[in-house]
């Protein structure tokens, strides 16, 4: 090839990378494998090679190089980065509308644009006739740092922006958005991190921060960092009338935008957007503090202009803070229904997202060393969802010295028995398995509502039961009498009546919900289902060895040692026998063992030539499996078909077995 056919391919190389990587890092919709965009890329660092002066800054191959540098440059931003007025409250924000109508005389509703508040590190990236040359972080909004090479190690930033069709590519563009990482992302890294003996990071936003200011940019090229645009500096060569339109031509162009960003009519609906998605965000892939009110209409943005360090036009519509600063007060050892020594941190109180909380679990012993958590310390602790409280992070510089290490005790706080901790656990054990604190907890999860479903029989009650020894298992629950209730504290003929009644209702239940009840180590509610599905009968399963339990897809080889292990105990057999003769007993379900694809999943992209979709499902049902429709790590198989969609990279990211049709078709028959 000559110098200006090689010219030619190098620029339909690039366009082609450009488009294929916007398909799958901003829109999430592949068109072509990984296999295919890698042979893009290799052809194209060979022409470069070849023809070195072809070479330029914004080409797909230059994302990582750079030389680490000594420092970051200062950059003084064109345009100041404002921050936001903040709201916690519904009045606030209906009075941060009536101040703007106030201001521009109108009493008619006024649209505004509705956006998570992303939890990560503000950038502004400047794009030249369309080539990116700038990036910078926020710093305190008139300077910040110049983390150009870093920024291009991001894939879903795009390097050139792509040609939209109605809105022209502007002649000169300052976007601004926030650089983050997915929670997965976060968990992966410190895994390795960790592993690696390297600094694991309190927060994704912490992570983020910290991969993009790195000094060399081939570690930032290895931390999973996006990015997400959500506002403008200067914007020359294009008009755009309202914010809506903004983010639109965002995406025409190449640049990301967070997929929950919402158009409202009004103040109210905006309102009614917050409650919405403070109710979703933790299942949101990343962190978000609340919600970005922005006054759509981008002449009266202009018009209202700003006061203070705040434009008039937006706001900070937070969510109620899940992260607070609090004290330990003391490190108590909790001992669980399996007999894990858990450390609990006892606290002064704290308003956690609305609620207050005075325990935080510290996880166990390596936990504990890690953090270098001690009583005594000013800790930030955090609420994700509905799990527990954990401590984030210490605040060793409020220390005073008096703040005491803590060690797990090595004799049970309960029972006073051993504790140990096996080779390959982070936990310690109680070993006795009959230790009042065990059979409490055994028994509080044995009546649970997802388990036997005991209604009104809570932690309190069988904590008394336990302590009176009027129960030491969960069978004798059902050889309690009104006398025995009647004994308890605050206890009425009514309350008993309903209790006995509970008792008698739950002996009728189902095979899946009495195996989680019985607390098999490893064995939760959806592995119950599944080994149900597979033994029809307790006497089915109690035998089953651990060769043929692996032999169950999902079931991994610590599962099916620790089903063995719990019915290889004497005293657990005993324990189901006395269950039985209390008239404990489950309807059959029907039996998918034995069948073929019996606990499987399938999930199919793209399209098969031999039968159609409904075809597909209909087999991998009558052979007992079950097609779902997003591919996770549980996903058995993922079944590719011409033109597949994004799922086979999801397939490949997970490490899920990717199947051919004919490979399909085989397993079928
Ligand atoms: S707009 C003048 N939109 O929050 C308005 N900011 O407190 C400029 N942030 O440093 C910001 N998500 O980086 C805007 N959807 C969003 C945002 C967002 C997060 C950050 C932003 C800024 C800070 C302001």
């Amino acid at each position: 090839m000559n110098r200006q056919e090689a010219e030619k391919q190098v620029a339909r190389l690039r366009q082609q990378i450009a488009y294929h990587n916007y398909r799958y890092h901003v829109l999430d919709s592949p068109e072509i494998s990984d296999a295919e965009f890698d042979r893009l890329m290799r052809e194209l660092e060979a022409l470069e090679a070849q023809f070195s002066d072809l070479v330029t800054p914004d080409s797909p191959t230059q994302r990582v190089g750079g030389q680490p540098l000594d420092r970051f440059a200062t950059i003084t931003h064109t345009t100041p980065m404002l921050s936001l007025q903040n709201a916690f409250e519904e009045e606030e924000v209906r009075e941060f509308d009536q101040r703007i109508k106030r201001f521009l005389k109108t009493d008619r509703d006024l649209p505004y644009v509705a956006e998570p508040k992303l939890d990560g590190v503000a950038v502004e990236v400047l794009y030249d006739d369309g080539a990116f040359t700038l990036g910078a972080t926020r710093g305190d909004g008139v300077t910040g740092e110049d983390v150009t090479a870093n920024l291009r190690t991001i894939r879903s930033l795009p390097l050139r922006l792509l040609p939209a069709g109605e809105v022209p590519v502007p002649a000169y563009l300052e976007a601004r958005g926030e650089v983050l990482m997915l929670r997965r992302d976060f968990e992966a890294l410190n895994q390795k991190q960790e592993a690696a003996g390297e600094k694991v990071f309190a927060n994704p936003r912490n992570a983020a921060a910290g991969s993009l200011r790195q000094l060399d940019p081939r570690i930032t090229a290895q931390r999973p960092l996006r990015i997400y645009f959500h506002s403008v500096g200067a914007l020359r060569g294009t008009a755009i009338r309202t914010h809506w339109e903004l983010l639109q031509a965002f995406k025409a162009w190449g640049l990301k935008v967070e997929p929950n960003i919402t158009l409202c009519e009004t103040i109210e609906q905006a309102i009614a957007y917050h409650r919405r998605l403070s109710q979703e965000r933790e299942r949101l892939p990343y962190e978000i503090d609340g919600v970005v009110l922005k006054l759509n209409d981008r002449a009266l943005q202009d018009e209202l202009g700003t006061i203070a360090k705040s434009p008039r036009w937006a706001l900070a519509y937070k969510f109620e803070a899940k992260q607070a600063v609090t004290r330990i007060l003391e490190i108590r050892p909790q001992v669980g229904r399996t007999g894990a020594l858990t450390p609990v941190a006892v606290m002064e109180p704290v308003t956690l997202a609305g609620v207050t909380v005075s325990r935080a679990t510290l996880h166990n012993q390596d936990e504990i060393d890690r953090k270098d958590v001690r009583a005594g310390d000013w800790v930030m602790v955090q609420r994700a969802g509905d799990v527990i409280p954990e401590v984030v992070e210490v605040l060793k510089e409020r220390r005073t010295g008096t703040e005491e290490p803590y060690r797990l005790p090595d004799k049970c706080p309960e029972c006073g028995s051993r504790v140990v901790r096996f080779e390959d656990e982070a936990v310690s054990r109680c070993v006795d398995m009959a230790c009042p604190a065990q059979v409490r907890e055994r028994i509080i999860h044995f009546a649970s509502k997802r388990a036997m479903d005991i209604e009104g029989l809570g932690e309190k009650l069988v904590e008394q039961l336990v302590d009176r020894a009027l129960i030491r298992d969960p069978a004798d629950l059902y050889a309690l009498t009104r006398d025995d209730f009647m004994q308890l504290e605050r206890m009425g003929d009514k309350l008993a009546s309903n209790l006995l009644d509970a008792i008698a209702r739950s002996r009728r239940t189902t095979l899946p919900k009495l195996l989680f009840a019985l607390g098999i180590r490893h064995v939760g509610e959806t592995m119950a289902k599944l080994l149900a599905e597979h033994y029809p009968t307790l006497d089915a399963l109690m035998p089953a060895t651990e060769e043929e339990l692996s032999a169950i897809h999902q079931v991994g080889p610590e599962i099916a040692k620790s089903v063995v292990a719990f019915f290889a105990q004497p005293e657990n057999r005993r324990i189901i026998e006395k269950l039985r003769g209390h008239g404990v007993h489950y309807e059959r379900v029907k039996a998918m063992a034995g069948r073929k694809l019996s606990g499987q999943s399938f999930i199919f992209t793209g399209g098969l030539t031999a039968l159609s979709r409904d075809e597909a499902k209909a087999r991998v049902e009558a052979l007992g499996g079950k097609v779902v429709s997003s591919v996770s790590k549980t996903t058995s198989y993922v079944v590719v078909g011409e033109d597949p969609g994004s799922k086979l990279a999801d397939a490949r990211r997970l490490a899920v077995p990717i199947l051919n049709e004919e490979e399909f078709l085989k397993l079928l028959e």
